[in-house]
């Protein structure tokens, strides 16, 4: 466990943010970011916040860069990494091909080890610094999950999938035992550090009544963990669901009577929902982890982040790895912005931002400590390297082109066109390399080694 912490020091740099409870985000061109024991101390413009500074601060300054909050992946699973980009499947014939294969490795303790280990890793080189994860089947999967995220001292919610039925025998555990299994996780895991649990029954069609029942019961003793499964993701799976379920009114209703439908499940893709199903998620204050990658590439169908908006659900943006192509918040919200196109509903750049940091906080009940850079917060951020590559670099320099202005000021209908423009150029080229720095809790954890080409400031 890291026992250091900086002291007080600051970083100056363009600085964006959303903030709760406001609709846009909040923007300094020129701003200071004051970092005090892992928590941000103070922001705001350098023009104001420099002379108050202590003069023994540190200050770190990166001309060219964008801060911007620790991204937030609401849904993906770490034990599928080696299987990304798997050829020709939609879910389930994906399922049995590949994944349950690919999770059935972890029953090696070594490899659990050193995947989760390279899990973390590209996590925080992707500029990801909370995740919701599932696990494998077995303890030990979400056993190796924890500890690496621990020795980042990351903020993470994991947990072992629970699946007794519907799948080779390599990767069921019987309910009993699996329940037995993650209460121990649970109490060896949840809250330590920045850790937590969430009680991971995998979907209904690997779960039978009884292990429902008994994931229900385990939330209802550890009632601040997170309930994290699947959800009308695909036709044939919402149609395997009626028939495994006759007596339940709809999929929803499977969760919901067995206790695991609350304002702290986080429900992935929900891509296939009746009204009533709406409906009754809405009404129990639930969460959507929308996972346009994973969607479009398993080709199971287009969310209607709209409807979950007009709903007030709360929404983050998942990369569902390995049916998700990326781990790139970018790609997220890039790939959300297609899904919106092919519904002719186009997502404002601001709301993919969002629902890539503060929303997926709040999907993940954790957005009074992450997901933004408001005062007190955890001092979770990235810097954004926009000349990243020559393309992006040249793109970028076309917000500044005031010849487009006009336009951009009536397309995004915003007071920031520049900045809804360069956000969204950021997205639709957006990659890896773009994580110049990732910092987690103040503390650098992943720095890029190429160099960067030098553009005006912002
Ligand atoms: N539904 C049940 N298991 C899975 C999984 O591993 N990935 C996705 N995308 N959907 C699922
Ligand atoms: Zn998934």
């Amino acid at each position: 466990m890291p026992s250091f912490r900086p002291p007080l020091w600051a970083l100056r740099a363009a600085i964006v943010s959303f903030w709760r409870d406001e609709a846009a985000p909040r923007f300094w061109p020129d701003g200071i970011l004051l970092i005090d024991n892992g928590h941000v101390a103070a922001i705001g413009d350098h023009s104001e916040l420099a002379p108050k500074l202590p003069a023994e601060v540190r200050v770190e300054h990166f001309p060219d860069l964008l801060i911007a909050p620790g991204f937030v992946d609401a849904h993906v699973h770490f034990p599928q990494i080696d299987r990304i980009g798997a050829h020709g499947a939609q879910l389930l014939d994906w399922l049995e091909r590949y994944i349950y294969p690919a999770e059935a490795r972890l029953s090696d303790g070594d490899f659990a080890k050193d995947l989760a280990k390279f899990f973390v890793a590209e996590l925080l080189r992707h500029g990801i610094t909370t995740a919701l994860v599932f696990a494998a089947s077995q303890k030990q999967s979400a056993d190796s999950l924890f500890a690496a995220a621990r020795a980042k001292d990351m903020r993470l919610i994991g947990g072992q999938v629970l699946m007794d039925r519907g799948a080779p025998d390599e990767v069921l555990v019987p309910a009993e035992i699996a329940a037995e299994q993650s209460s121990a996780l649970i109490r060896k895991w949840h809250g330590k550090g920045r850790l937590g649990y969430a009680i991971t029954p995998r979907f209904a069609v690997t779960s039978s009544d009884r292990q429902l029942e008994l994931a229900g019961k385990l939330h209802s003793r550890f009632p601040d963990t997170l309930v994290h499964t699947h959800l009308s993701e695909n036709p044939r799976e919402v149609a395997l669901v009626r028939e495994l379920f006759p007596d339940h009114r709809d999929y929803f209703d499977v969760y919901a009577r067995h206790g695991l439908a609350g304002p702290r499940s986080v429900f992935a893709h929900c891509v296939h929902l009746s009204d009533g199903e709406w409906r009754d998620l809405a009404k129990a204050g639930s969460a959507i982890a929308f996972c346009p990658g994973s969607n479009l590439f398993l080709g199971s169908g287009l969310f209607d982040h709209s409807r979950a908006r007009r709903m007030g659900i709360r929404v983050g943006l998942g990369s569902d790895v390995g049916a998700g192509d990326s781990l790139s918040p970018f790609a997220a919200q890039k790939d959300a912005y297609r899904v919106g196109q092919m519904r002719g509903d186009n997502l404002h750049p601001f709301d993919a931002f969002r629902m890539a940091t503060l929303g997926g906080a709040e999907a993940l009940g954790l957005d009074h400590l992450i997901g933004g850079l408001e005062p007190g917060k955890e001092a979770d951020f990235v810097l954004i390297d926009r000349a990243a590559t020559p393309l992006l670099a040249r793109r970028l320099r076309s917000v500044a082109d005031k010849s487009w202005s006009a336009d951009l000021a009536d397309t995004f209908k915003s007071w920031s066109a520049d900045l809804a423009d360069t956000l969204f150029a950021l997205s639709i080229l957006g990659e890896d390399r773009m994580i110049a720095r990732t910092y987690v809790a103040g503390r650098l954890v992943h720095r890029r080694a190429s160099p960067r080409r030098r553009l005006p400031p912002l």
